[in-house]
């Protein structure tokens, strides 16, 4: 697991938009899956910048969601499939039929997850999956006791997770109760995984995920076992950490050769 630890929530999106890039640089039309919430928002303005002004090609990613909510209308705006109109396949130019987010609103979730993990493999697997991570160490919605092996299901959203995603809603008992997510044993098939977090409100779920005992109580620890894994932290996201030896970039040296070759081959993954 390469940990990298940044001075601000701005210098996280920043780096973790040029692991992005540099993994496009060499294949335009890789597989993305991408989280939603607050965590990658910084990574999508920036990816979209760096699209405006040409400096990046786009147009042949396809992504794939991570989760989205059970039970609400098509179209809501609370839902990821809104999200990702608004921050990805617009800003990135994507036809909305190369974003796929699992079927939330449908009466059969079973088969909707099926489907998910057979559009999944049909476009030849994740290349690079974005991560977010929950306050109670969370990836998707895979919430603490989850198989660490699961696959692509409905559950119920855990009362933290209500809680902490409330903020998105009008009143906090608008916020779904069940999801659809994509399972630990998906996300860990992904080729590369980059995971950010920013704030303080982050670190004790951090601490557990790099330096705990991989654990079903804390589901971002099964991280441990992935080969190519970044871990993109600003430094109070990564004030729980206790051990030494976290990478801390010079960023005002960005883009310089040597930083190019970290981002292209982590040094302890
Ligand atoms: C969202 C997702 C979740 C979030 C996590 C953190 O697709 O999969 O794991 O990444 O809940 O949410 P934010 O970034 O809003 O703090």
């Amino acid at each position: 697991m390469d940990v990298v630890i940044l001075p601000s929530a701005a210098d996280v999106a920043a780096y973790a938009a040029d692991v992005v890039a540099a993994r496009i640089a060499r294949e335009p039309d890789a597989v993305l899956g991408v989280a939603t919430g607050s965590s990658p928002v910084g990574i999508y303005r920036e990816l979209a910048r760096r699209r405006r002004e040409g400096e990046l090609e786009l147009a042949r990613l396809t992504c794939f969601a991570l989760d989205e909510y059970v039970g609400l209308a098509p179209g809501d705006p609370h839902s990821y499939a809104a999200y990702l109109e608004r921050e990805v396949a617009g800003p990135l130019g994507l036809p909305a039929d190369r974003v796929h987010v699992p079927e939330g609103s449908g009466a059969d979730l079973e088969q909707a997850a099926q489907a998910y993990e057979q559009a999944i493999a049909a476009a030849g697997g994740i290349d690079l999956q974005i991560l977010g991570i929950g306050t109670n160490g969370h990836i998707g919605f895979n919430e603490p006791l989850s198989s660490l092996s699961s696959r692509t299901r409905a559950l119920a959203l855990s009362a933290q997770t209500r809680a902490d995603n409330a903020r998105f809603f009008d009143r906090p008992d608008d916020v779904p109760t069940h999801c659809l997510t994509q399972g630990l044993g998906t996300i860990l098939e992904a080729r590369q995984l980059l995971l950010v977090a920013q704030g303080q409100r982050k670190a004790a779920a951090v601490a557990a995920a790099v330096e705990g005992p991989v654990a079903a109580r804390c589901p971002a620890s099964v991280l441990q076992f992935h080969p190519h894994t970044t871990v993109v932290l600003d430094e109070a996201a990564a004030s729980g950490l206790t051990l030494g030896g976290y990478r801390r970039p010079d960023v005002a040296g960005r883009g310089d050769a040597e930083q190019q070759r970290s981002l292209d081959d982590p040094p302890c993954s």
